[in-house]
Formats: C-alpha cells, structure tokens, sequence
C-alpha cells in the first residue's frame, strides 16, 4: 500500500469502502467475491488496501483487543508492534517515573505511541517509513489521543527536548529476524548512546546479560506465559539490575534480584510424591530469578542446572505454574508406556526440561490408551532422567 492509498482510505469515501469491506468480511466473503464487490466502488488498489486492512484488524485483534477494528495496519507494522497489555505496563512505568514527555524513536505504526498517549505523556514519534508514519498519526487520530508523529531519521534527531527517549529497533532483516544487535535499524552502537540518557528500549527476550551496559535495568516481560520482550531502563529510570514481569488474567506481578537470595542460599533436593513442583514463567527464567522463585515457595531446586523447584507447600504464585507431584514413573519408554497403559491414561500433556525429548513424537510412540488425563514431567535430576506423575494445581 502506498502512501496515497493509505491516504484515501481515511477520507469519507475511504471510510465507506472500508466499512463495505468489514460487512464482507463479516458476512463471510471471500477474497475473490470481496475485491470483485469492492472494485465497483474502487480502483483496484483502493479495494485491495480495503480488502487487507480488515484482514489486518482481524489479525490484530490478539495484539490489540477491541481497539484493533478501530485502527490502521501494514502486514510488517502489526507484525512488529508491541502488544497493548504489555506496551501499556511500559508507558504507565514511564510516567510513574515521572516522565512527562517521550520521543518514540522509530514508532512503527504506533502501538508503543498509543500507549504512552493513553498513559498521559506528551508524545511524539518519528519513523524513516512514510507509510507507517501516516498510520501512526491516524492510529492516535481515530483514538482521540494527542501526538506529533514525523519522517525522520531517529539517529538524528535532538533527543535534549523530551524527558525520556523510548527506542524499539527493528529486528528484521531482508533475510527475516536477526540476531544480531549490530544488524538492528538503528544498530546497537546507537542504542548504547541513548541508554547513556534517561531511556527506555525494546530488545530481544535472547539478550545476553553481559550485553547489557552497566547501571541499564534489563526487565523481561511476559504475557499469558509466554516471553513476550525485554526492556532495558537506563538513567533515572533504572531501579534494579534485573527484573520479570509477568502479566496474566489477574494483573501484573513483577519480581526483582532484591526478591532474590541467590544460588548460594537454595539448596538442590530429591522430589517426593506430595510435594509440589514449579514451573517458574519464562521471563523469570530469562531474568535468572528462579532461586527467587524457589525462596517465594520455601522451596529447592530438583538440580542446580535446570528450572524447575520442588517444595513441600503448595503456593499460589503469579511467578511459575504449580503441580501437585503424584509419583514418580519410569523414564525409559518401554516402561513408562507400561505405566501410563496401566492407568487408563489416554491424554497426556508432556511438560519437559533438560532432557531431549520432542512431546509430540513421544506421545505418538506412546500409543496412549484410556479415558484418563495425566501430566508429565520429564527432566534431568542430577544427570539422571526422571519422569513425574503431576497434577496442575
Ligand atoms: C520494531 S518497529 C517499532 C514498533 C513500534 N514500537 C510499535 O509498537 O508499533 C521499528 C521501527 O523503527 C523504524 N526505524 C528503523 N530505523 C530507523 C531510523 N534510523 N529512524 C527512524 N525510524 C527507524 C522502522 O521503520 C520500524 O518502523
């Protein structure tokens, strides 16, 4: 889509086209009867523009929730954009520092702009893309949020006017994601600099520690438990050196090396029928809490290299998933096939750390038979596989 199609597509005749396409959709159409119904209104890039935008609102729902038939999308811009639930924690974190003005340095379409918006600064975005520029603008327009948004290169741009710089560099190449922090638009000789000032940037969740610069917070965040970014604080908005942040139907919790005794004062133990396994979040993991976890539990560690903690307390913890342990089974599969066919176990889900195991091919040669739904933890305990009977809590 060019930047005149997009253009016409926010003018009245735009809207009703767009609102055409949405029926369509609606009504269950498909790509062939909506662009041949959309071309007798519209040329047959506006149709089309029409066409993939509604597919795009679609698409954006996980992302955005109800606000997503409202705003305007490219395929690359959603694909990049930050999740609301999350960008929202990350504005309302920068305003509860006190920041009152943030400049968005490579905004996209806007999901990270929003958020500040809607948590109360005074924002302005800039972006190289034209296109994504005049998304983000109309993004904050059909949002009724005040925001300036611009072409221009965020690595020269006079950062001194606004309180807090929010960097989030695009991670794609030609070639599809890349890993490595010199390739990233802009790269990360540039991200270090403005993490010099009071900042805020979105990397990678795969973030070496060692990476991040001395006196940075680097903050992993996840949403419905799965890893979803990390963040990393620099200046005055820098409170602890690592941080997770979980964000679940209940709310958010956030857990910090301060909750965190270290490695030197868990112990490691052998798990028992009864006691109670955790599976700490992904964000903990990534932030290197899980002995924080484990002290939160009164609990262990069933071996010092792998993520899992045993304790003899059932906890309800937004920090990991916990299990009641029913037994221990055999690791190897001839015997546990045995095991499982003896207790009528049909459905297995097949939790596993540690240990080189793909679940859906086990299962398949599992041939599971029975009525019964079980659990599965498979793991290393000192070098040794283990297999755990467990029940969720
Ligand atoms: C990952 S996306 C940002 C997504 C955004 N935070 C959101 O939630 O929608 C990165 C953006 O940086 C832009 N970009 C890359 N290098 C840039 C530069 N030197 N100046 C301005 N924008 C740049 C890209 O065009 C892209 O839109």
């Amino acid at each position: 889509m060019d930047l005149a199609t997009f253009e016409w597509l926010l003018t009245e005749d735009g809207a009703q086209l767009l609102a055409e396409a949405a029926s369509l959709q609606s009504s269950g159409a498909d790509a062939l009867a909506a662009g041949e119904a959309l071309r007798r209104r519209a040329t047959p890039e506006r149709a089309a523009a029409a066409w993939t935008q509604i597919g795009l609102r679609a698409k954006a729902s996980t992302k955005f929730g109800d606000l997503a038939p409202r705003l305007f999308f490219t395929p690359d811009g959603l694909e990049q954009a930050t999740r609301r639930r999350v960008a929202a924690h990350r504005a309302g974190r920068a305003a509860a520092f006190g920041a009152r003005t943030v400049i968005d340095l490579g905004c996209g379409i806007g999901g990270d702009l929003i958020a500040s918006a809607e948590a109360g600064l005074i924002c302005a975005g800039v972006d190289l893309d034209p296109v994504r520029v005049a998304v983000a603008r109309a993004n904050l327009a059909a949002l009724g949020l005040a925001g300036a948004v611009q072409v221009a290169d965020a690595t020269e741009i006079d950062r001194r006017a606004f309180e807090l710089a929010f960097a989030d560099p695009a991670r794609r190449t030609g070639a599809g994601r890349t890993f490595r922090v010199e390739d990233w638009t802009p790269p990360w000789s540039w991200v270090t600099e403005v993490l010099t000032g009071d900042a805020c940037v979105k990397v990678a969740p795969g973030i070496p520690h060692d990476l991040v610069p001395r006196g940075v917070e680097a903050e992993w965040v996840s949403e419905a438990g799965e890893v979803k970014e990390a963040a990393l604080w620099s200046g005055r908005t820098a409170t602890v050196a690592r941080r997770a942040t979980v964000i679940g139907t209940g709310g958010l919790a956030t857990l910090t090396e301060d909750d965190d005794p270290g490695p030197a004062a868990v112990d490691t133990r052998a798990v028992a029928p009864g006691d109670h396994l955790y599976e700490p979040d992904g964000a903990v993991i990534r932030a290197g809490l899980v002995t924080a976890v484990a002290a939160g539990v009164e609990g262990a560690l069933l071996d010092e290299k792998i993520a899992y903690v045993v304790s003899e307390r059932a906890f309800v913890t937004p920090f990991a998933r916990g299990y009641r342990v029913v037994e221990q089974l055999p690791f190897r599969e001839k015997q546990l096939r045995a095991a499982l066919r003896e207790r009528g176990i049909g459905r297995l889900t097949i939790k596993k750390r540690g240990v080189e195991v793909v679940p859906e091919e086990l299962r398949r040669r599992l041939g599971l038979r029975g009525d019964g739904e079980a659990t599965v933890v498979l793991t290393r305990v000192g070098g040794d596989g283990t297999a755990l009977l467990v029940e969720p809590h």
